[in-house]
């Protein structure tokens, strides 16, 4: 590291160092007229061998903070580490290498390949990674592919299995490398409940037994009550958060107040004529009259 990092504005305190460490990071997605700012300033550290979740209406950044944490998407401007690597100053094969080895990404949309059977839907990627796993990761996958109740499922294809299975599958896949920090964006956003509650069951152990990091984006007050910790967006960054022991009640409660917020403040940019949330207009000449 070249540049020592501020601390960040978050009150938290950490005895181990952050699994993964947000600074200063705007991202703005420019089309021909007018520009996005999806992220706007952004400082997050992330505690290790904890579940962060992440909360926040619609459109306020939570995808987009997921992507670039995991090095998905590139920030316009300012940094960000997993462990000591700056990922943001990666070259595309370095931060390649290191989304492989050193991350795991859940998507709400499973993203599993439809060819291919569970297993090797799991070992893909290693296959990636032009390996074959070591006698100790072939172990450490039969043990997930049992845990998550799927052995019997190993040579059956993606849609041949249920929804809670196949999220389950890339739950395996995102874990199979043992990655340093899972990140899961809406991972039970398509699932019945009670397959939810078992993707979320599952999401729990690897945090309690493992020490596995997780960082997870979810609408639902009873999931994130089983974090250590919920971080609230609001319009690109992050206006508050709940840590240490807290009730769903109060996650449901602060959901309810950011969303009215929100409401509030798209009614008034409907009665004023202005750029709508954090949408800018780039350029002067495109400011209409008041
Ligand atoms: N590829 C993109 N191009 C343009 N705008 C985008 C793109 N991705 C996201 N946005 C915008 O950025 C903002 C944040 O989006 P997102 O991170 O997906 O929010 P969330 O996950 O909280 O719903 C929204 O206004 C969204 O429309
Ligand atoms: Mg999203």
């Amino acid at each position: 590291m070249t540049q020592p990092l501020p601390d960040p504005a978050s009150p938290t305190t950490y005895s181990a160092p952050p699994i993964a460490r947000v600074r200063n990071v705007t991202k703005t997605y420019a089309s021909a007229h007018t520009s996005v700012t999806a992220l706007q300033d952004v400082d997050l550290d992330v505690a290790p061998a904890q579940m962060t979740a992440i909360m926040g209406p619609s459109g306020s950044g939570k995808s987009t903070l997921m992507h670039i944490m995991a090095g998905l998407d590139t920030p316009t401007s300012g940094r960000v580490l997993i462990g000591d690597r700056e990922i943001s100053a990666l070259d595309d094969d370095e931060l390649t290498k290191l989304r492989r080895r050193k991350i795991g990404f859940v998507f709400q949309a499973f993203n599993l390949i439809s060819t291919l059977t569970v297993i090797d839907n799991i070992l893909l990627p290693f296959e990636l990674d032009d390996r074959k796993p070591t006698t100790q990761e072939r172990e450490w996958v039969d043990h997930l592919v049992a845990r998550l109740g799927i052995d019997h499922r190993r040579d059956h294809r993606p849609n041949e299995i249920s929804g809670g299975q196949q999220q389950r599958v890339a739950i395996a896949r995102a874990l199979a490398t043992r990655p340093d920090v899972l990140f899961a964006d809406e991972p039970t956003g398509n699932l019945d409940s009670r397959s939810g509650r078992e993707v979320m069951r599952i999401m729990s152990e690897a945090v309690r037994d493992l020490g596995q990091s997780i960082v997870l984006v979810t609408h639902d007050p009873l999931v994130a009550a089983s974090a250590g910790r919920v971080v609230f967006l609001a319009d690109g960054r992050p206006v508050t958060e709940l840590a240490g022991t807290f009730r769903a009640e109060e996650v449901a409660q602060t959901m309810l107040d950011l969303e009215s917020d929100a409401a509030l403040d798209s009614e008034s940019d409907v009665e004023t004529g202005t750029a709508h949330g954090s949408h800018v207009v780039t350029s002067a000449t495109e400011v209409e009259a008041p």
